[in-house]
């Protein structure tokens, strides 16, 4: 399992810092929650952000974009220090041209789906990703409570992996911690996206381990 802890959960005033403490903490990716106010009904940071920590970070960049029109941003994210970016089926007609724009700069490409968009929308594109997100909150916040339900979702797609001989990694998303990562690593989740129950955490390594070693039980 990968630990992926969302930056968007961290004080901004130290966002340097924070970074840091969280890849001695062992975090495998860190993960970029980009926001536009239209996707999603909040505004987060954009590229400047990642292009000013991507010199003091070797951590994968993980970059999930809640932003309508994502193809028209790649190129700056890529610039910035991507090495994953994933958008949302629900937020263009233009799903297999904007797998194709992030592949052809040489970085991985993922598809996210909300909680009220069927696992199977992303099936189509299997062989061309790399990975899928599976939101297991709304879109737009952290902080929220992780929806049970998704976790048909997360097996839905481990079983079409299977079938499929895809080797895609299934990425869950919202409300994260020791007891629904575990839920979500036998569904057939490989990454957990953890914001609040990290960098809230009186100890975030402790946080990081933990969640690591109760999905390997
Ligand atoms: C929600 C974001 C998540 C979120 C995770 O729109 O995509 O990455 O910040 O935060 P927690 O772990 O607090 O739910
Ligand atoms: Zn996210």
């Amino acid at each position: 399992m990968k630990i992926a802890p969302s930056i968007l959960a961290c004080n901004f005033l130290n966002i340097g810092k924070e970074l840091k403490m969280i890849e001695k903490a062992g975090a495998d990716w860190v993960h970029l929650d980009i926001m536009d106010g239209h996707f999603v009904p909040n505004i987060s940071f954009g590229a400047p952000i990642l292009n000013a920590i991507r010199k003091i970070s070797a951590l994968t960049f993980d970059v999930h974009l809640m932003i309508e029109d994502p193809k028209r941003y790649i190129e700056d994210f890529v610039v910035a220090g991507a090495n994953i970016i994933t958008f949302h089926t629900e937020a263009t007609n233009d799903i297999v041209e904007t797998i194709k724009t992030i592949k052809s700069t040489g970085v991985k490409a993922g598809l996210a789906v909300k909680p009220d968009t069927p696992i199977d929308t992303v099936f189509p594109y299997i062989q061309d990703i790399d990975l899928v997100l599976i939101m297991t909150v709304e879109p737009g916040f952290g902080g929220q409570k992780f929806m049970h339900n998704m976790v048909k979702k997360v097996e839905l797609l481990a079983k079409y992996r299977k079938i499929s001989s895809s080797n895609i990694l299934i990425e869950v998303d919202g409300g994260i911690n020791k007891d629904t990562a575990k839920v979500a690593a036998i569904a057939g989740a490989d990454v957990c996206v953890a914001g609040t129950s990290v960098f809230q955490a009186n100890d975030p390594k402790e946080a990081i381990n933990a969640l690591r070693a109760i999905c390997e039980i």
